[in-house]
């Protein structure tokens, strides 16, 4: 619509229980709360106007609140239907300052049980801003998106008011969910009736995104190389100190997180079944064999395979342990992992979730197709698929956040400290886009990854708080290895 709304969240009464939490995450944010100290008087930011689309949680609030202590003005969506915590949502909305009847903060279209068309009107809204003065642009010139929703939004729009359609495999996240789909064509329909030139001049107006996670990136790859990319974008999912750091200790720590808070079964001495051994799937098994569970990888790719093996996880298929695993995880960014036969054919109780980005790696729509198969509400976010024909008669599985990411749906997400080195490459992304981006060429439109240098400041941000001290490297050592004593140290192909 031509007036954006303010905001639209679950409550604001809950601002309070909100910043209370947020006061204590800044504590566990040093890089966030640093980057604070150091460019609050200069403001690099100001000027900038981010659409911003990751998950509204706590962690989210503090990277909000340092975005706009440098300069940004914000509006904000969750990439996801229910990984919003409502009281972050509810305090970033009232702000520091304000009050539930007078909210004095950012934006924030987000709350936690979003419908699909909800969650793209949400999306929409972020991209809407208030009208300029005379006419100027006033709209988003920056993205932070996590998934690339956002992204694709303002490119699918850009196909859609050229050629009056979109490419059917790039609408929407799910490209096979036909549901989400037809949200998405629905929404670019109307708004090319409304505002014909709307994606044109959005488009034109971006410098650049900033990309969180391995599957939007793995997306803004894919335009580049179709030579459909719009603007710059920066990989903040491989700095090490974000995909080697959040993927992997951040899921150590919510993935179980999630299952307690769901279901509350014990892992020890289980079998846990967990595919796709990356940073993800890595940080998962790891998680579980601390419970004391017996873990079992699948892989596709050899070298993450045998990494598996090395680690003393048997490697097997899906289809060899159905009757043996007591839980069953997909890390692996992939479509139809465990599809309906499989589900139809796990052990009686067994706990089913996905951790990856996007929903398409456990087939639920299948899932409901199964003849005489019913659904139980045990909680919100925590269903009971029971069979009822044939031999699985009276078995059942409990499946987590309808297949959605269940440490985000269960759970609360990573914690904050290992956020705040994912978040501190966000903010020095959006700087370096910001001020950078077609002003010289160290910015031209393809995908980029942040400097080492940049890589190694933000995990030097983290190591105070975890009493680390650093041995120092003497002149004539850093000769000897040909490096400069403040960095960086490793070469660009070094793979820690
Ligand atoms: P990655 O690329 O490092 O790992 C994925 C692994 O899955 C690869 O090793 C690949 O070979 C394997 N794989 C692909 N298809 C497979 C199949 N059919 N069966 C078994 N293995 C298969 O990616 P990463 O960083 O581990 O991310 C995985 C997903 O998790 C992505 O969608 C990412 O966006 C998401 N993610 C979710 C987070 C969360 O908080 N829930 C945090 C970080 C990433």
């Amino acid at each position: 619509s031509e007036s954006p709304g303010n905001y639209k969240v679950r409550d604001l009464s809950l601002a309070e229980a909100g910043r209370h939490q947020i006061r204590l995450a800044e504590h566990e944010m040093p890089g966030l709360m640093a980057l604070r100290a150091e460019y609050g008087e200069a403001q690099p930011l100001a000027g900038a106007r981010i659409a911003g689309s990751i998950h509204m949680t706590v962690q989210t609030a503090v990277l909000i609140e340092t975005l706009t202590a440098l300069g940004a003005q914000v509006r904000w969506a969750s990439c996801n239907i229910f990984s919003t915590q409502d009281e972050a949502a509810a305090a970033i909305v009232v702000g520091p300052q304000g009050t539930p009847d007078a909210p004095s903060g950012v934006p924030v279209f987000a709350w936690k049980g979003e419908s699909l068309e909800e969650y793209w009107e949400c999306t929409e809204q972020i991209l809407l801003w208030p009208a300029g003065a005379d006419g100027e642009y006033a709209g988003p010139n920056m993205i932070l998106d996590d998934g690339g929703d956002a992204t694709l939004l303002v490119h699918n729009g850009l196909a859609y008011e050229r050629v009056g359609a979109v490419p059917a495999d790039t609408v929407a996240g799910e490209p096979d969910h036909s549901d989400e789909a037809n949200v998405v064509h629905a929404l670019l329909r109307r708004v090319l009736q409304e505002d014909p030139l709307r994606w044109t001049t959005i488009g034109e107006n971006i410098l650049g995104v900033t990309e969180e996670t391995t599957t939007g990136v793995h997306r803004l790859y894919q335009l580049a190389e179709a030579g459909q990319l719009l603007f710059p974008a920066i990989n903040v999912n491989d700095s090490v100190t974000k995909s080697k750091f959040d993927n992997k200790y951040g899921i150590r720590h919510s993935l179980p997180d999630g299952i307690n808070r769901a279901t509350d079964v014990l892992m020890g001495g289980k079998v846990a079944f967990v595919a796709g051994y990356g940073d993800v799937g890595k940080g998962a098994a790891e998680a579980f064999r601390g419970q004391g569970a017996r873990v079992i990888v699948s892989e596709i790719d050899p070298i993450c395979a045998l990494q598996a093996a090395m680690d003393g996880y048997q490697v097997a298929r899906i289809e060899d342990v159905l009757d043996e695993a007591d839980f069953f995880i997909t890390t692996t960014g992939n479509k139809d992992v465990i599809t309906a036969a499989h589900l139809s054919a796990m052990k009686n109780k067994a706990i089913v979730g996905n951790i990856g980005h996007f929903d398409n790696e456990i087939d639920m729509a299948g899932l409901a197709l199964v003849p005489g198969v019913t659904r139980t509400e045990i909680k919100a976010q925590v269903h009971e698929w029971t069979f009822t024909e044939g031999e699985r008669a009276g078995r059942s599985i409990i499946v987590l956040s309808e297949g959605r990411l269940l440490n985000l749906g269960n759970a609360t997400g990573h914690p904050s400290f290992v956020m705040s080195n994912s978040f501190t490459n966000q903010v020095i992304g959006q700087i370096e886009v910001f001020t950078k981006a077609g002003t010289d060429e160290e910015y031209p439109v393809a995908v980029h990854r942040l400097p080492k240098i940049l890589d190694e400041k933000v995990a030097r941000l983290h190591l105070d708080a975890l009493g680390v001290r650093m041995t120092e490297l003497s002149p004539s050592q850093a000769d000897y290895l040909g490096i400069d004593p403040a960095g960086p140290y490793k070469a660009e192909h070094y793979r820690y």
